[in-house]
């Protein structure tokens, strides 16, 4: 029998663009992986019609339909602890998680920030980093802890800021190396080279002391 791919469970709220990158990473063997299911918070996001192009099963969970915050999370949990997934891969999902889904998948959820962490957790963040005039910016992919965009950064993405960007532009770049980094990091974790030991995040056995850095089109350890 032939072995199960490594899954996943995306939750999405927007455009899917970093979902797209995933689904163009399996489809061109870059990243050996199955998406079980995309779940998304907004019944018009476009980022459905993505995943319905690739015949993913799709998950309407509209958060105003729940009384609060936990009603809405357990809602998707029923939908993800079904398919057992590998990683949950929240891919510009935005809403808060609560402290209960968060410690359910402890070191199997994953999230992409818009910012090089510990810099501008929130929103805003690429307005923020022209305003503080800052030299570079970036993206970050981590592990999700309780504290909002915090958890163990695995890799970091970063462009350069020039003085003709505003926000839309700067965020188009950043986002383009967001599509890079994302499916790197979620194959290093269902190739099983990322680990815990309780929470230090480990690559290939060692200490992570700091991010992977993806910068002009290379990784640096
Ligand atoms: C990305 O910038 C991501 O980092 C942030 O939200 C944006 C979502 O983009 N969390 P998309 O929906 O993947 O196109």
């Amino acid at each position: 029998m032939e072995k199960e791919k490594p899954s996943l469970v995306v939750l999405i709220s927007g455009g899917g663009s970093n979902l797209q990158a995933i689904i163009d990473a399996i489809t061109n063997n870059e990243l050996d992986a199955e998406i079980k299911a995309v779940i998304c918070n907004q019944a018009e996001a476009s980022g459905l019609d993505r995943s319905a192009k690739a015949n993913i099963q799709n998950h309407i969970v509209d958060h105003r339909l729940f009384p609060d915050r936990e009603s809405f999370d357990q809602a998707m949990t029923e939908i993800i602890d079904p398919l057992n997934p590998d990683l949950v891969v929240l891919a510009g999902f935005m809403r808060i998680l609560s402290d209960d889904f968060i410690d359910h998948y402890q070191h199997r959820l994953i999230n992409i920030h818009p910012s090089l962490l510990p810099k501008y957790k929130g929103l805003n963040t690429h307005q923020l980093a022209i305003d503080n005039d800052d030299a570079k910016h970036g993206a970050s992919v981590h592990y999700v802890s309780h504290e909002l965009d915090s958890g163990p950064v695995v890799i970091q993405a970063e462009v350069p800021i020039l003085t003709t960007d505003n926000a839309d532009t700067l965020a188009a770049r950043v986002l383009k190396e967001e599509h890079k980094i994302y499916p790197m990091a979620i194959k290093m974790h269902t190739e099983g080279r990322l680990t815990f030991d309780k929470d230090k995040l480990n690559l290939d056995n060692k200490l992570l002391c700091k991010p992977l850095l993806w910068k002009d089109g290379q990784l640096h350890t």
